[in-house]
């Protein structure tokens, strides 16, 4: 009888070794100690071997149960480890941070071309200057040559803003006033450019919007004279535009410089582009500018930066630059 329990003992050990999967040891556990495994049949004999065997047989019994329950635990602990680091495996997410896809922006096309203009004067030794959006009606007009009630005012579509005396206040039409705040704000030599957004009112169609950009040139110097002008407009179009491309004055009327011109650019096909304004500054200029004009004389330009972006990168209608709609913008 002990040899039996100790066979068979050995046998449910050798099962539960060699169960692979926690299923397979519950099966084990089943037939090695449910109610028709061998100890289990082994037990139910007891009561027929004879009684001076029976206490040994039954310890014998009972020692080989507890040792198939413990194996069958420590076994249990193994294989439920080992399942539980193979499912790890299996389910690990990867939770590395994966950069969001995020797109670099770059400078709206009439930034670029407000940028490389400055780029172009600053290399030809000018300084940026500023004004104000908000400006005062006698920087736009008065100071610049134009009274109340000069037909030039009516030129401007004025927006004027509802702030102190009525009609004092206005937005820009023009970036000149800066010309006035620069005389006002430093001695001459002067040599400026002052780019900046101007407001006019005027309907948005393709070539008009209320809100536009400019940029002025002012120079104020001993001995500047209109060549300097012409020079300088050359100069500038051959730097920004590229070689082929060439400058003209033609006569005009500015009531704040004299005498006035406007200037085109040709381009390398022979057509012209209308560009800005200019001229030699007027003395009442200089004058309302704090500056004498016995000592010191000077010239301006100025032009709208809107169009120069819609020639450079081929976009026909102006109110593009505006709307701001990304799959336009991000073609530039
Ligand atoms: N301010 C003028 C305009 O807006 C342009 C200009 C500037 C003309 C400087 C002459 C000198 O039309």
């Amino acid at each position: 009888m002990i040899d039996q329990i100790t066979r068979q003992a050995d046998e449910a050990a050798a099962a539960v070794e060699s169960a692979a999967t926690l299923a397979d040891l519950q099966q084990v556990e089943s037939d090695q100690l449910g109610r028709s495994a061998p100890l289990t049949l082994s037990k139910r004999q007891l009561g027929s071997i004879p009684v001076e065997n029976r206490k040994e047989a039954g310890r014998a019994l009972n020692e080989a149960r507890r040792r198939v329950e413990s194996m069958l635990e420590d076994r249990r602990r193994t294989l439920a480890d080992a399942e539980r680091a193979s499912r790890l495996v299996a389910e690990r997410l990867d939770l590395t941070e994966v950069p969001p896809a995020v797109e670099a922006g770059h400078a709206h096309i009439v930034t670029q071309a407000w940028e490389e203009l400055e780029d172009v004067f600053v290399g030809m030794g000018y300084e940026v200057a500023e004004g104000p959006e908000v400006e005062t009606d006698w920087h736009n007009f008065d100071a610049l040559n134009i009274p109340a009630g000069h037909p030039a005012r009516d030129e401007f579509d004025t927006i004027y803003v509802n702030h102190g005396k009525a009609g004092s206040t206005l937005l820009r039409t023009h970036t000149s006033p800066v010309q006035i705040r620069a005389m006002q704000q430093s001695e001459p030599p002067i040599y400026i450019v002052a780019p900046g957004r101007v407001f006019r009112r005027d309907t948005a169609d393709a070539t008009h919007m209320p809100v536009f950009h400019q940029i002025e040139g002012l120079v104020i110097d001993k001995g500047i004279s209109l060549a300097d002008l012409a020079g300088t407009i050359e100069v500038f179009t051959e730097r920004y535009f590229g070689p082929g491309f060439s400058s003209r004055l033609r006569p005009n009327h500015f009531p704040f410089t004299e005498p006035s011109a406007e200037f085109d650019i040709q381009r390398p096909d022979g057509s012209w582009l209308e560009l800005g304004g200019c001229g030699m500054v007027h003395p009442d200029v200089l004058r309302a500018g704090g500056v004498n004009p016995e000592q010191w004389s000077g010239f301006a330009f100025g032009f709208g930066i809107d169009r120069l972006a819609l020639m450079k990168f081929g976009v026909d209608d102006l109110r593009e630059l505006f709307t701001n709609d990304v799959r336009f913008l991000r073609q530039f």
